[in-house]
Order: C-alpha cells, then structure tokens, then sequence
C-alpha cells in the first residue's frame, strides 16, 4: 500500500457535489500529500463534462494519482471520465463497493452519488476505497482487456 502522504489526487462535482467536495476536501486535508481541485466550486448548475475531462486529462498525464468524483447520481461523471483511456471511474454507493473498485477492477476514481449519501457515507466509502490494493492475478488480465483496441 502507497503512503497516501505521498499521494496526489485530483477530485471534480458538478453543482450537485460542491458541497460534498468541499466536506471531503476539508476532512482528507492532512491524509494525502496534495488534493488538485477540479472545480466546479459553486451550486450553479453547470455541466459535469466541463469538470471531469480536466480531471481524466490530470490522471492520464500522471499529474494525478488517482481522483474522486462526484455528481448527483454519479453515472453522469464516470460515464465521462471513463472515456479517458487511462481512467477506471467506479461508481460507488457503499464502501465494499469502493473496496471492489479497487481490489478488483483497480479503479483510480471512486465516483459519488451525491444525492443519495451523506457526508459521512461518502467519506467512509473514499477511506474504503484509498485503503484497498489492487488484487491482480485474474483481476490483472480482466482489466486489460477493458481498453478497446
Ligand atoms: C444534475 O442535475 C445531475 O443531472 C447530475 O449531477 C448527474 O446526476 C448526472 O448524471
């Protein structure tokens, strides 16, 4: 397991995540090394792809680690940032879920359904998914087959 005190992470809301982003922002402050935020930063409504693709173009120069996104559903935001090759968004409502996500899919987003968690929901599921590994073995050679060719 990396040190999270190493980590940078990069982390993107539309409208419906602002608030949550900014708990979560605050609450995870001292755990990683730094928090790139994404934006957006207000609760005017907005459209989730202007913040996401900035957030899969960080993860897929390396400028990123790996990254939380929220939306109000959460599909809308990782339907986008899963068009980046170099990203797996997995969208997580509870946190073995967001442990799956990572042991066996090796997601480098957790992608929050804002409307249908509380802040402490959502910050149990992110601990969940920043401490689990990546399992490999036959999860390795089912994730690289994800990409199309
Ligand atoms: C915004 O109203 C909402 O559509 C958006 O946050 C998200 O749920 C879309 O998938």
């Amino acid at each position: 397991m990396k040190d999270l005190k190493d980590m940078v992470i990069g982390i993107a809301n539309d409208h419906a995540g602002t608030e949550l982003k900014f708990y979560l922002m605050e609450q995870l402050k001292s755990v990683f090394k730094e928090i790139k935020n994404f934006g957006t930063d207000t609760n005017d409504s907005c459209d989730y792809p202007d913040f996401a693709h900035p957030l899969g173009e960080a993860i897929e120069k390396g400028e990123c680690e790996m990254g939380i996104a929220i939306c109000g559903t959460a599909n809308g935001i990782s339907i986008t940032l899963n068009k980046h090759q170099g990203v797996r968004a997995g969208l997580s409502w509870r946190p073995e879920i967001a442990r799956l996500a990572r042991a066996h899919n090796n997601a480098n987003i957790v992608s929050l359904p804002a409307r249908f968690l509380s802040n402490e929901e959502a910050l149990d599921i992110v601990k969940a998914f920043f401490s689990t590994d990546f399992e490999g073995g036959r999860h390795e050679r089912r994730v690289e087959k994800i990409a199309v060719k």
